[in-house]
């Protein structure tokens, strides 16, 4: 790569703005010229410029792209039950799908300092460091809907390649262990789903260990042990929610990063777990760790600069060992505050 690398930036809606610029900060301080940021309206925000989430414009820049950090969509001006009014998230969908970003990391640690802000008990906790794979771009969230006044309907496919490269994904990013999520009793995809997940095991990783779970069970064992996790691999609603259920592990959603991966050809996509928390918007109380984290995700799964990425997230360790609590995880600090603590770390 020759010259700054480009990354397309959107910020999006609610809290997005304030996390993005955040992380943009730290970014600028730990290597200045080296990223350049190009901003975008995206979200809820595009709805109100141009009718629609995402314009193929914003696509096509998105593409072009070396990466793409993206802070969060949507707010209640935008809720609506009326299948035909535009939505927010249909331009996060849209991206995904647009960059063949099949893949969604998700890691999940107990980080000691703020083991006191889990509403889980500490002895539970502690220790843990999973990862979640969350198959991104198929399943009931791309499958044909169907709205009559009388019923609705969201058809859930899978096809044994989205299977088989998401399995993948999941048995090389593994040290030791895969945790295959279904619901195989029950759901005709989930036998497919299982049946993959196991030949690709048997012929490809035979070294990883491979346990199917069911997801009502894995949704218990989380909260229960999730120290006995190392890489829970989902298909894409299971992984939703089972990612939101592990952020608590953490003390709050506002410390989970996330990065979408899966196209050699393109560019991948960074972004906080957490919503636009439209509650708290524009008041420069957002926790920015997770978008600062997702940043640090970027330049590892990115542009492989392993020692940037560390750099961060030891600065953000060291930050929260110095106390930085946001009101997330009980404590007072802005995200101005925040961030400057993550700088001093830095510097
Ligand atoms: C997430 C979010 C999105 C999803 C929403 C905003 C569409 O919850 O990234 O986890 O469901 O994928
Ligand atoms: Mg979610």
């Amino acid at each position: 790569m020759s010259g700054a690398a480009q990354v397309a930036l959107l910020p999006g809606d609610g809290i997005g703005p304030e996390v993005i610029a955040s992380a943009v900060e730290v970014c600028e301080a730990l290597c200045p010229g080296e990223y350049e940021f190009e901003p975008q309206i995206f979200g809820g925000a595009s709805i109100d410029a141009n009718g629609v989430a995402m314009t193929d414009e914003t696509l096509a820049a998105c593409r072009a792209a070396d990466a793409v950090l993206l802070g969060a969509v949507g707010g209640p001006k935008w809720d609506s039950t009326d299948p035909s009014a535009p939505r927010p998230e249909q331009g996060l969908l849209g991206l995904r799908k647009g960059l063949g970003l099949y893949a969604n990391l998700r890691p999940v640690k107990a980080i000691e300092a703020l083991v006191d802000a889990s509403p889980l008990r500490e002895e539970r906790i502690s220790g843990t460091d999973l990862l979640v794979v969350r198959e991104l771009t198929g399943g009931i969230y791309f499958g044909e809907k169907k709205r009559t006044d009388t019923m609705a309907s969201d058809l859930c496919e899978y096809s044994v390649l989205e299977v088989e490269r998401i399995a993948r994904v999941a048995f090389s990013a593994a040290r030791s262990k895969v945790s295959s999520i279904d619901k195989a009793n029950v759901l005709e995809t989930s036998r497919l789903w299982r049946e993959v997940v196991t030949r690709v095991h048997a012929e490809e990783f035979p070294d990883v260990e491979l346990e199917h779970v069911l997801v009502d069970n894995a949704a218990m064992q989380l909260v229960s042990t999730p120290t006995q996790f190392d890489v829970i691999l989902a298909e894409n609603l299971f992984g939703d929610i089972l990612s939101d259920e592990a952020a608590m592990i953490t003390g709050s959603i506002g410390m989970l990063p996330s990065a979408s991966i899966g196209n050699p050809d393109g560019p991948g996509l960074f972004e906080p777990v957490h919503g636009s928390a439209p509650d708290i918007a524009g008041q420069g109380l957002a926790n920015p760790l997770a978008t600062i984290l997702s940043l640090a995700m970027m330049m590892r799964h990115g542009f492989g600069r392993e020692q940037q990425a560390s750099a961060v997230e030891s600065a953000v360790a060291a930050a929260l060992a110095c106390g930085l609590r946001t009101a997330d995880l009980g404590g007072d600090a802005s995200t101005e505050q925040a961030t400057a603590a993550v700088l001093a770390e830095l510097a």
